[in-house]
């Protein structure tokens, strides 16, 4: 027969905000998180991004204060996107050392030396086709973006972005081979001190729906699950993780974040790289937006949220909350 009366009370360890805080297995702090930005080529004031409010595309002017603001957050990085002033069927605008990108960094290491910054590296921004790659004519008619020229944009792309000052290159386009190529690149010409954050597991996501106003890159026909992952496999995240810590990248990411944490605990088994996780646009926008109808606390929300990531295995995290959290967090 069951004791009435247990003897084992987990309720012991919950009775006071000190014994919680003693037993408490997961931290969340301002340097566990990055801040994504969105640099324009063109704007000469902040311009709020209808899907995500509270995020704006910036003038390049902006990216010396935002550095000075992230560091005295103590975030743990930003992340840059670029929107270029023109796009064209090979992403041009991609390699150019006077794009906003490289600009925005040249400022922000400048205002701030320490502060890591990262650079995306994909062509969707850059391309007039919305793409992440270059396209050739595919098998059975119309076009496909073809893996191997795209990685010659790639590893240029990121060389103008370590010259920069750039400490981490993260590429997010989901070619075969990138990471090794970028590495190569980097390598060949004294830049072996630029970091490899790898997208390496990235899944073709309805959630990324108000990145794509926010950076202008939705794709102009088709999709893209002809290069990133399909939601429903977890096996493969693996494979795609292996491959990339071969390749030589010094860190990981799972993305998108949420509906996708068994994938970051698979992941983190897998590996003893560094993992970070993309709390993308989508499950920005949906805590937004349910916060403002009052259907739920957004405070308590973000910070459950990020937490949450943390658990499943994340050690840095990728969100447009990072400055409020931090401000939260104190
Ligand atoms: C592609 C890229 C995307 C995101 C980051 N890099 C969009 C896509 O793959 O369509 C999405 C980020 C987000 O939704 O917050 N360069």
């Amino acid at each position: 027969m069951r004791a009435v009366f247990p003897t084992h009370r987990p309720r012991r360890l919950r009775h006071s905000p000190g014994i919680r805080a003693l037993v408490r297995e997961t931290t969340l702090a301002p340097n566990d998180l990055v801040l994504p930005l969105f640099f324009s080529a063109t704007l000469t004031a902040p311009q709020p991004v209808r899907t995500m409010p509270g995020v704006s595309q910036l003038p390049v002017s902006a990216a010396a204060g935002v550095a000075r603001e992230a560091r005295a957050l103590g975030l743990g990085g930003l992340i840059l996107f670029g929107l270029p002033e023109k796009k064209d069927e090979r992403g041009s605008g991609a390699t150019d050392p006077e794009g906003p990108v490289p600009r925005a960094i040249r400022a922000m290491k400048e205002a701030a030396p320490d502060l890591v910054v990262m650079a995306d590296v994909c062509v969707d921004e850059y391309t007039d086709h919305g793409h992440c790659g270059l396209l050739k004519p595919a098998r059975g008619g119309g076009m496909e973006v073809d893996n191997d020229s795209t990685l010659e944009v790639l590893a240029a792309a990121s060389l103008v972005y370590a010259e920069a000052g750039a400490d981490v290159i993260a590429p997010s386009d989901m070619m075969d081979g990138r990471v090794a190529a970028i590495r190569k690149a980097l390598d060949g010409d004294g830049r072996s001190d630029a970091a490899i954050l790898s997208y390496a597991v990235k899944y073709a996501s309805g959630f990324y729906g108000p990145f794509r106003e926010a950076a202008d890159c939705a794709p102009k026909f088709g999709d893209r699950a002809g290069y990133q992952m399909d939601p429903a496999n977890g096996r493969e995240a693996l494979r795609e993780a292996r491959l990339d810590e071969e390749e030589g990248a010094d860190m990981l990411m799972v993305k998108p974040g949420l509906p996708y944490l068994d994938v970051v605990a698979a992941v983190r088994a897998q590996s003893t790289l560094p993992l970070g996780v993309y709390n993308v646009s989508g499950e920005y926008a949906m805590i937004k937006a349910a916060a403002r109808e009052g259907m739920i606390d957004e405070k308590r929300a973000v910070l459950e949220a990020l937490t949450c990531i943390r658990r499943a295995g994340a050690d840095f995290i990728l969100t447009y909350h990072a400055v409020d959290a931090a401000k939260w967090l104190g």
